[in-house]
């Protein structure tokens, strides 16, 4: 089965899995194939992370995200005056050296039973021949065209004749083919070293950004051992730093099971407990933690139960505590891409990969034809001032060669209390990433939800700043909202929580639902 944000990646891994491939190599296909069917969020020009459990019991963490050019400096997005300037979010200079093709290679050589060129042939077809555009494809062409027009080689592609392509039009991306056929046939170093590299590079040159030949040449993905856990005895496993994902999952898990119960789900008491945990956490997330070449994380203590009682301690349990103020500013989208894989034999891939924004940077690569992230947003690039998501973040993630921006991406695999799996998931979102894969996870240990009721329940959502407590539409009466307003808390609403795509092992089988509040893909076989 294959949980993702779009049919033709999801029908990529099947496509690979039915040919005898395991969940890895169908993870590595789904990838290429977004890379080439959904390319607001899959990728060559971005990067991710991904978390295996094998059926055997081995368990990895693969950590391919974006780095720092060599040339990269402090203060290299703020004006003469200091403020920010879009530059890390639009153009050439927003990139950090791309990790997917590293990555992805790297997995395939490691976990997989089939030859690159076999699991790259879906991707490949989807780019040469083409493929329909779908509502949900055109719908994100047409949300981000403004934009797109603004860079005449993505609007080449993307805006064929200046017009946003119709429904059920064929889009064939003949630069894109030849960038997976010559990583099919010379593997990564086609990418970093090689043909694609001189077109990345050449881009750069164009546009003024500063990823150069020697930056793409020791890019270098890298293992992690898992984040360990265990919530109310199921044992998890999800993704440590650069990503601050599974850590903060694993700190807000670890509070709530102080708590013997949770009062029921939509009641004040509820809210002002997970708003509370969540925030948290949060504020060690934002303080605590960065790329783990630079500082020293202290993810021992942030997932540490004892460290979580403390924590617990600080609660109070009528009275919102407020989180120390400071300007807040927010343009939030849900760009990135979260799929979960599990194949006969119960080996499961949990996979995030984004370029950052809606189409990354805006730049396409002339020739070779995929977007540039914009990652370097994602390190502080003014510390203590908001980023694009409201995330104030200090020094530990401030802006340095070589570093990997912090990341919210949570790839987790939840197993059940006898060991075996149980629940494969993740999210897009950006910081609502860690509180919507949290929440399924609650839902589904603390209420007993199916998945597919996990997943549709209504979402909150707290990161500490701005210091409100956001509950998706529907998601609490408005008794309760004044309850908690009493107790100090602002509450507000939010649309976009972030979006899940999730794999359960039930009897009998597993069921996979694709994240209810968007069109996906969920293919099983
Ligand atoms: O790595 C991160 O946490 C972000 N670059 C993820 C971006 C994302 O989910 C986009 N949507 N909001």
């Amino acid at each position: 089965m294959v949980a993702s944000d779009d049919s033709l990646g999801s029908t990529a891994g099947v496509e690979i899995m039915r040919a005898g491939g395991n969940a890895v190599d169908a993870a590595v296909a789904t990838a290429f194939a977004l890379a080439v069917t959904y390319q607001e969020a899959g990728n060559l020009g971005g990067g991710g992370y991904m978390v295996i459990r094998m059926a055997d019991g081995r368990t990895d963490a693969i950590d391919f995200r974006e780095m720092a050019p060599g040339k990269a400096t402090r203060d290299m997005y703020l004006d003469a005056q200091g403020n920010k300037t879009d530059k890390s979010l639009d153009g050439h200079l927003a990139s950090g050296v791309p990790g997917s093709v590293a990555g992805l290679t790297t997995v395939l050589a490691k976990y997989g039973t089939l030859p690159l060129s076999t699991v790259m042939q879906p991707a490949i077809r989807l780019a040469a021949e083409g493929f329909t555009a779908s509502e949900n494809f055109v719908h994100s062409v047409r949300v981000d065209s403004a934009r797109i027009a603004q860079f005449p080689v993505a609007a080449s592609v993307f805006l064929p004749n200046g017009r946003v392509p119709a429904v059920g039009s064929r889009l064939t991306q003949p630069w894109l083919a030849r960038s997976l056929r010559l990583i099919a046939e010379q593997g990564a170093d086609a990418f970093y070293k090689g043909e694609i590299a001189d077109s990345l590079v050449a881009e750069m040159q164009r546009g003024g950004g500063i990823i150069s030949k020697e930056d793409l040449a020791s890019y270098r993905p890298i293992w992690r051992t898992p984040v360990r856990g265990s919530y109310r005895g199921y044992p998890f496993i999800t993704m440590p730093p650069s990503s601050s994902g599974g850590t903060i999952v694993a700190e807000v898990l670890n509070i709530l099971e102080t708590y013997d119960s949770l009062p029921p789900i939509a009641t004040a008491e509820y809210a002002h407990i997970l708003g509370a945990v969540l925030q948290r956490a949060f504020i060690d997330r934002n303080a605590k933690m960065g790329d783990p070449a630079f500082v020293r994380v202290p993810v021992d203590t942030l997932t540490d139960k004892a460290y979580a009682r403390k924590l617990r301690a600080t609660i109070d349990p009528v009275r919102h505590t407020p989180t120390p103020a400071v300007a807040q500013r927010m343009r939030e989208g849900t760009e990135t891409t979260h799929f979960s894989v599990v194949d006969p034999h119960g080996n499961a891939v949990a996979m995030t990969t984004t370029t950052n924004g809606l189409y990354g940077s805006g730049v396409l690569v002339r020739g070779a034809g995929f977007f540039m992230n914009n990652e370097m947003d994602d390190l502080a690039v003014k510390p203590g001032e908001p980023n694009q998501f409201g995330l104030v973040e200090g020094e530990q993630n401030a802006v340095a060669p070589g570093k990997r921006p912090l990341s919210a991406m949570s790839p987790t695999i939840v197993l059940d209390p006898s060991g075996q799996l149980l629940l494969v998931l993740g999210a897009r979102g950006g910081p609502r990433i860690i509180t919507s894969t949290a929440q399924v996870i609650i839902n589904v240990i603390d209420h007993r939800m199916s998945i597919a009721d996990a997943m549709a329940a209504p979402r909150l959502h707290h990161q500490a700043l701005p210091d409100t407590l956001r509950m998706e539409p529907r998601g609490l009466d408005a008794s309760v909202i004044e309850v908690l307003t009493l107790r100090g808390h602002a509450v507000g609403g939010i649309s976009n929580v972030g979006l899940v795509n999730a794999i359960m092992r039930v009897r009998g089988g597993y069921e996979a639902v694709g994240e209810p509040r968007r069109p996906g893909g969920i293919v099983g076989y």
